[in-house]
């Protein structure tokens, strides 16, 4: 398939090796000394609509790199490639190019659930082998795809004479990045993900800042790197974000910030206790690494390139897998209302307690019920070290029935579904699993949300590596053999493997809504929403749990509130997607509220989805029609900057009324003095018809149309 060339010089391929002036003089300072060639060989494809180019390079020395360019602009400069071994020459140099293959893609594929049903995985693709001139003479390949929004590349070691193993000590993934944009990032926390984003110039990115936290149960930030995805935007308004696609197998990469420079290089998340970042037997294939392009910043948001860069789907019938609201016992421990653990006296889960909120989903349209605090263990959960054998994934406290619980819930048409908290211990996680699962699927519950609150044991291991990363796909494929669909919080972060594993419903993986009962940092902020938006949210889907109606947090919390509007609660429905979709407040608080309605309404799966305007921080606004029903929602979030929004619903089909009921802020409405007024009109809209709507400080709104 590959075809053999021994010289560039063979005249059909010569045409499309161009000397791109722009980045030679770069690229020879990549070059290593002491190769006698000294010329630089590209090769450049581009995308279908011709805008997007990936240009590979090999520079004088036998370096192997790459560059990216959108339009006439340079989106990465020339940028090497390597890897640093344990026990091995470094892969960096000496490199020939052994074959090389353009090809085109287009296919179409249907998600079972998801953002949009229909997908169009549409690039171009060359793979480039590469063989060491000198000893050892290995092989190595790069495949390089070129989306309309995107440029990706993923190297792939084959089968090979000279190394069966491969001991990985860091990947050296340049992305040098010009002209200083701005850019939204997070810390590259080994262990977790949630923190802040900060907006600041590429050159004043200052990750080791971040090393104090004050409300997370584990950090460790080494150096200055940020985690992806990262999104920046260049003063002539390209949007660009970093990312990967399809981690397996392989640890975390953030990128260090070389503020000098504005070189971004991939660091993996490692292991004190191994020594090394990731350890692969030949042949393997690294996760994708990820160029996100747009001129837009709704375009952006609205890639699915990432989705498309994994596998098909493995699982075959994935029809267990449920998009559902949900309510639970959950909030109330946040709170301090209730606790997980029996020996506090205010313990949560309760028969009675899960009745009741079974009870109050039914009647509300809400699938599932979360029940948090059900098993044994939570009594040496937070603050303790030796976690191991603590949790017990089958044994419930003596007030909770699950037999009774489920079958109560069965009987109202509800979903239980199971929580297991592994207080980071996954090695007892792992012993357990399998009667975990088998529980489960005796009592027919076909989702759990998982938990790792706390540094992992065994010590020296983290979150984001590659012993953990295989621990969540341990997780994900015996889930898989029971029909269970899984929820992770502190997850490893999306890569788009719900398309290979579409039992991977959902993740947490950023500050959700938890944040806002009991961090002392003052919670998250109004711009925290429109920054995610553009950023975490581009990984895939976040269960942030929104729906907060009791705002003030009284008389729970009194150092805490949520910094929003009622609106903007609402609106979190549509900005923040998640199959999974929580409505997270106490019933009092819903119950008798008309704004209710629309958390009842809002669809959980959708057809299509569309971002119709944003700025990164600032604003964002999303529609999506809704799978079966042709109904539309939309919704907006707004920083602590008040502002008009004018809506255009263009994008409705043709020829069609939809009775629109609109919850927006009141004219009055503030997220600080009065975050809980809001009005409801309702009205006829058509496609093409405007509607301009005021988002007040900290606020948002919420559309439904029903046809
Ligand atoms: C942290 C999770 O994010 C939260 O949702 C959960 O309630 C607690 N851990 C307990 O498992
Ligand atoms: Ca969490």
């Amino acid at each position: 398939m590959h075809p053999m060339i021994s010289t560039l010089n063979t005249p059909a391929l010569k045409k499309n090796f161009v000397a791109f002036k722009l980045i030679v003089f770069t690229v020879f300072m990549l070059a290593s000394c002491g190769d006698s060639e000294n010329k630089l060989l590209s090769y450049r494809i581009k995308s279908p609509s011709g805008h997007l180019k990936v240009s590979f390079l090999l520079a004088p020395g036998g370096t192997p790199g790459y560059a990216v360019h959108y339009k006439d602009k340079i989106v990465v400069d020339s940028s090497s490639l390597g890897f640093t071994l344990k026990d091995a020459e470094v892969i960096k140099h000496g490199f020939r190019m052994a074959s090389l293959k353009e090809d085109t893609l287009n296919e179409s594929w249907e998600q079972p659930w998801g953002e949009q049903r229909k997908m169009n995985n549409r690039c171009t693709e060359l793979t480039i082998e590469l063989v060491e001139k000198e000893k050892p003479k290995r092989t190595m390949f790069l495949i390089f795809r070129a989306y309309d929004d995107a440029a990706a590349f993923r190297y792939y070691f084959p089968e090979q004479e000279n190394v069966k193993e491969m001991i990985i000590l860091d990947e050296n993934t340049n992305f040098q990045i010009r002209n200083n944009p701005t850019a939204w990032w997070a810390p590259g926390d080994w262990d977790i993900y949630e923190h802040l984003y900060t907006q600041s110039k590429l050159n004043q990115v200052n990750a080791i800042a971040k090393r104090s936290h004050p409300s997370l149960g584990q950090t460790y930030i080494p150096e200055n790197s940020v985690n992806t995805p990262l999104t920046m935007r260049f003063d002539d308004g390209l949007h660009v974000a970093l990312h990967e696609a399809a981690l397996i197998d392989y640890a975390d990469m953030t990128l260090k910030v070389d503020t000098a420079s504005g070189l971004l290089k991939s660091s993996l998340v490692g292991s004190d206790r191994l020594g090394y970042k990731v350890k692969r037997a030949l042949p393997f294939k690294t996760p994708w690494r990820v160029i996100l392009v747009n001129e837009t910043t709704a375009g952006l948001a609205d890639s699915r390139t990432i989705l498309n860069l994994n596998e098909p789907n493995k699982l075959g019938d994935v029809s267990y897998v449920k998009p559902m609201k949900y309510a639970g016992i959950w909030w109330e421990m946040h709170l301090g209302k209730s606790s997980w653990d029996k020996a506090s006296g205010k313990h949560g889960a309760t028969t009675k307690h899960a009745k009741e909120l079974i009870d109050f989903a039914a009647e509300n349209n809400l699938k599932g019920v979360l029940v948090e605090g059900w098993n044994t263990g939570w009594e040496r959960w937070i603050g303790f070290d030796d976690r191991e054998g603590v949790f017990d994934f089958v044994t419930p406290y003596d007030d909770y029935n699950l037999d009774e619980v489920v079958t109560y819930a069965k009987s109202k048409g509800v979903d239980i579904i199971m929580h297991h908290e592994t207080s980071s211990a996954p090695r007892t996680y792992e012993k357990q699993m399998d009667a975990a699962f088998q529980l489960m699927k005796k009592h027919g519950i076909t989702a759990v949300k998982t938990g790792y609150v706390g540094k992992i044991i065994p010590k020296g291991e983290y979150h984001h590596g590659q012993w953990m990363v295989n621990h969540y796909q341990k997780v994900i494929e015996l889930a898989a053999k029971y029909g269970i669909a899984v929820n992770a919080h502190e997850p490893i972060k999306d890569t788009g493997l719900r398309r290979t594993y579409p039992n991977f419903i959902t993740r947490e993986g950023n500050r959700g809504q938890e944040f806002n009962a009991w961090s002392s940092d003052g919670g998250n902020p109004p711009n925290h929403i429109p920054t995610v938006a553009f950023t975490r949210m581009l990984a895939g889907p976040f269960d942030f749990t929104p729906g907060v109606f009791n705002i003030s947090l009284k008389p729970y919390k009194k150092e805490n509130q949520v910094n929003t509007t009622l609106a903007q609660q609402l609106g979190l429905y549509v900005v923040l997607y998640s199959p999974l979709q929580m409505a997270c407040d106490l019933p009092e608080y819903y119950r008798g509220n008309p704004a209710f309605q629309f958390i009842r309404d809002v669809g959980v799966d959708w057809e299509q989805s569309l971002t119709l305007d944003g700025r990164v921080g600032e604003y964002v606004v999303s529609a999506r029609e809704e799978r079966g029903t042709g109904n539309w929602f939309v919704g907006a979030a707004n920083n602590e900057e008040a502002r008009d929004v004018n809506l255009d619903f263009g994008f409705l089909p043709e020829g069609k009324t939809f009775q629109a009921i609109i919850y927006s802020d009141a004219p009055d409405s503030d997220y600080q003095s009065n975050p809980t007024a809001y009005k409801i009109t309702k009205q006829e809209i058509r496609k093409g018809e405007k509607l301009t709507l005021r988002m007040a400080r900290g606020g948002g709104f919420a559309i439904s149309l029903k046809q």
